[in-house]
């Protein structure tokens, strides 16, 4: 393959994303409030003038593979899935992929809860879209992604990493209603305040069983709920009063991760009021609330997740702070003063190693552009 980087003519910049909060709502209709980081894969692609061989290069793993379009299956390499996966789905839509030739490189880390994959699956969609023309409009990508993850990656995941990957704007947050998938942008304005992510560098595996098992309790309950309220279609149709009902014929586990989907859903909503009326504080108890919730009873944190949390906890810099994404392991969020950062980064890092013999990383998420063409 051609690796001269001169001779590409597309270049795509797909970012990853943070979410200040409403965790694993997504796949139960409720609401979300993600947005785009500065932390990103760059694409570059060409055509490669074959009607159907493809070569794909990872700069930072420095490997490539091959494949032909008219023989699109998964991989062994969980990684080729994430685009043999967008490849296979844009077939579903459109003839008029052709022979290319991609590059990428990523700033984003790997299993940190920043969602390499979404950016990922959305990059090569987008870059392709343009490459060929096919002319899809930005949410059918968004689809594309999912599509991707749930039959070739193998994870039943929601909507909201794609999403905010794509359709992000700079300075803002996204709220999305999961269900209807109206959003709208919200401005962030929270100096001098920021978003600080305290990577734990650890990725628990078994992650990905442990997901799809939350989202089938949540179905299950769902289930059971309707057959004495038939028009509920979703935990986003359950009030807390309308979950009490059940509490003696769910299994402890159903109701644990079902009242923490019904809570989460009210706390978005606050938090996104408490945004718009600069009531910082509102959005930190929430995101405290959240961490709990997770941790107590959706049971996706982890010990490292916890003690995070809780060192945060102690700082009255810090306005809240939880896990972020699927759990198990990546990042927490933090709103904190700025002048607080560099201490207590220093701090929380020693911390960290202490108990853990882990190495901390930390960075400052900047809310960003979505997906975008690099001119
Ligand atoms: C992962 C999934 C998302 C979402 C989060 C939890 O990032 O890809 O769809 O469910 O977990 O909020």
């Amino acid at each position: 393959m051609d690796l001269n980087e001169q001779h590409y003519t597309l270049t795509i910049n797909s970012p990853g994303r943070i979410n200040l909060i409403g965790e694993h709502t997504d796949y139960n209709n409720g609401f979300v409030l993600p947005t785009a980081i500065d932390k990103k894969i760059q694409f570059k692609f060409k055509k490669n003038g074959t009607t159907d061989t493809c070569n794909v290069y990872s700069k930072n793993f420095d490997t490539s593979f091959t494949f032909n379009l008219n023989n699109v299956k998964p991989s062994e390499q969980q990684w080729e899935n994430y685009i043999l996966g967008v490849i296979y789905e844009i077939q579903q839509l459109s003839d008029k992929l052709a022979g290319f030739d991609c590059i990428f490189t990523s700033d984003i880390p790997v299993g940190s809860g920043i969602s390499s994959s979404a950016a990922l699956e959305c990059g090569i969609a987008f870059g392709l879209n343009e490459l060929f023309e096919l002319g899809l409009p930005r949410i059918t990508l968004v689809e594309i992604g999912q599509r991707a993850e749930h039959n070739y990656v193998g994870t039943k995941c929601g909507i909201m990493d794609q999403f905010a990957s794509v359709m992000s704007k700079a300075g803002h947050v996204i709220l999305l209603d999961c269900q209807s998938l109206e959003y709208e942008h919200v401005p962030i304005h929270i100096k001098p305040y920021k978003i600080l992510l305290l990577n734990t560098n650890v990725s628990h595996n078994l992650a990905d069983g442990e997901y799809n098992k939350r989202r089938s309790l949540c179905e299950q309950g769902v289930a059971i709920i309707q057959k004495q309220y038939p028009e509920v279609q979703s935990l986003r149709d359950v009030s807390s009063e309308m979950l009490a009902e059940f509490k003696t014929v769910f299994t402890e586990d159903m109701y644990n991760k079902c009242t923490y989907v019904v809570e989460e859903k009210t706390r978005v909503l606050d938090s996104v009021e408490a945004l718009k009326n600069d009531k910082l504080a509102v959005l930190g108890a929430n995101m405290y609330a959240t961490h709990d919730g997770l941790s107590n009873l959706y049971e996706v944190s982890c010990e490292e997740l916890d003690f995070l949390v809780d060192f945060s906890k102690k700082y009255d810099t810090i306005i809240g702070a939880r896990m972020m994404g699927g759990g198990f392991g990546g990042c927490t969020i933090n709103i904190i003063h700025e002048d607080a950062v560099e201490d207590f980064i220093a701090a929380a890092s020693e911390a960290y190693f202490n108990k853990f013999n882990i190495k901390l990383t930390a960075f400052e998420a900047n809310p960003s552009e979505g997906t975008a063409i690099v001119l």
